[in-house]
């Protein structure tokens, strides 16, 4: 559970204003959600920024609507399931991608990655947030090798999995991958 971090990212003077508008998104989806204790700060900082918390979440909920579009491009003969991914970067922009499978299967590309390589030839390598859209009951989690290029671009990325219904799960990076190859 990333609780503390979140709170410390949010109040974080130095961080930018989108990451600390991420920081508190996550902060209030987990405290809607009963995961972490209301926090005075963070309630505040809520208040005081109140029209940039706003935008923000109508960025993520932007993300959703790109990522349900570019599901449908998944090029997925072989397994029939289709993923779609919006990356959010520290600019506000959205960058897409969906799963490209192979007859070769080993040279399957995930949603994630895709969206992450076009967020990076755009010149964006600092990334906000991830969301990834299934047609399954419950949310998936991104496969580990997505995590640790996840943890290349943004350690503190935000990850929202959303399903066609309302089905939704967040995570951070530091959660899904605590111990992330480095060098
Ligand atoms: N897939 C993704 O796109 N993202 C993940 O995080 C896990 C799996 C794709 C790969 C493959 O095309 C299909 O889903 C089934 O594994």
């Amino acid at each position: 559970m990333p609780t503390t971090s979140n709170i410390d990212r949010a109040c974080n003077e130095n961080a930018s204003l989108i990451q600390r508008m991420a920081a508190l998104w996550l902060y209030r989806q987990q405290s809607m959600g009963g995961t972490v204790l209301t926090n005075a700060e963070c309630e505040q900082l809520m208040q005081r920024y109140a029209k940039e918390s706003l935008a923000f979440a109508q960025t993520m909920d932007m993300a959703y609507s790109l990522a349900v579009n570019v599901r449908l491009n998944a090029h997925a003969p072989y397994s029939k399931f289709l993923v779609g991914c919006a990356i959010i970067d520290e600019s506000g922009s959205i960058h897409v991608g969906c799963n490209v499978e192979n007859a070769s299967f080993g040279l399957t590309q995930c949603a994630e990655r895709a969206a992450i390589t076009a967020a990076v030839a755009s010149g964006n390598v600092s990334l906000v947030a991830a969301v990834i859209v299934t047609d399954t009951p419950e949310p998936t989690a991104p496969c580990g090798a997505c995590r640790q290029v996840m943890a290349e671009f943004g350690r503190d990325m935000i990850v929202w999995s959303r399903t066609m219904g309302d089905a939704r799960a967040v995570y951070d990076v530091y959660e899904l991958l605590p111990a992330a190859f480095t060098w």
